[in-house]
């Protein structure tokens, strides 16, 4: 029985495949500006990779903002339920699942039975979301994956005042022009998006174990300030980028045995 949970997001296209109840294999791909092609292109390469074709697919999931452009799907499932999903095959006590991406940044809740029975969203909007750390970090002169480090480095911190992404790249530009240490604005904008998700997370409620997944989980300076402001240690499983196209495998695998 081979099945694959496809996750199209704002900018990343995860497939995972499973294979007699086994995750076999991944693939993190960017999705560039066509959600159906990104689709195609990341599950050929993971069907490539395990020598396998797109013939020998059983049922296929598809999430994520692009998942109603991938045709070769049986079914599409929303990101909140995927995520979920995710979460607790990476830990089944987990009750708190904070999703951030490119360009959504959520809180799941999930009771004793596994099953979602609340969330909440950001606006349609990029602040304090991945794509906002992207927009700073080039501000900043720094890769994405570097933005925690430097962040990590500052012994004070810039407070930022701008929630819009396009009046915080102002405010950073000019916070460099000023001289402050690059650093410090680094440490303020991780400290500017973890109240915004804490925000987010009062909306719905906080209760152990708590998950993050999504691109951004991988940012540790967000990571830590999140522990910080909330009390408590934060799970970031293993892959934590995959959680959605995870969870699309594993209820693809529940639909087929259904
Ligand atoms: N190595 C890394 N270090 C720090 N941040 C990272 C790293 N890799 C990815 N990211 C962050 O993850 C974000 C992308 O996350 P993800 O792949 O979950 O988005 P997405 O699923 O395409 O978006 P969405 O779910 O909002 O549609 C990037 O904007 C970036 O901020
Ligand atoms: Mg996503």
């Amino acid at each position: 029985m081979l099945v694959a949970g496809i996750d199209v997001g704002s900018l990343t296209a995860e497939v995972v495949l499973i294979k007699d109840g086994n995750v076999i294999h991944y693939v993190i791909m960017p999705t560039g500006s066509n959600s159906r092609k990104a689709a195609e292109r990341a599950l050929d390469s993971a069907l490539q990779a395990m020598n396998l074709k797109q013939s020998d697919l059983d049922y296929v999931v598809a999430t994520g903002y692009g998942r109603i452009s991938i045709d070769i799907a049986d079914k599409r499932i929303t990101e909140i339920t995927c995520h979920g999903r995710g979460a607790l095959y990476f830990n089944p006590r987990v009750r708190t699942v904070i999703d951030i991406g490119g360009q959504d940044s959520k809180v799941i809740r999930i009771n004793d039975g596994g099953n979602v029975f609340d969330f909440a969203m950001n606006d349609k909007c990029a602040a304090g979301t991945g794509r906002f750390l992207e927009v700073m970090a080039q501000a900043l002169e720094v890769g994405i994956e570097d933005l925690a480090e430097l962040s990590e480095k500052a012994t004070d911190t810039v407070t930022i005042s701008s929630m819009c992404t396009v009046f915080a790249e102002s405010e950073v530009v000019s916070l460099i022009a000023q001289g402050l240490p690059r650093e410090q604005i680094a440490r303020g904008l991780h400290q500017s998006i973890a109240e915004r998700t804490v925000g987010l997370i009062r909306r719905v409620g906080l209760e152990e174990l708590v998950m993050i997944t999504g691109g951004v989980a991988k940012n540790t300076a967000l990571v830590k300030a999140l522990n910080e402001k909330l009390g408590t240690t934060i799970i970031v499983p293993e892959e934590p980028q995959i959680a959605g196209a995870l969870g699309a495998a594993l209820l693809a695998q529940e639909e087929l045995s259904a």
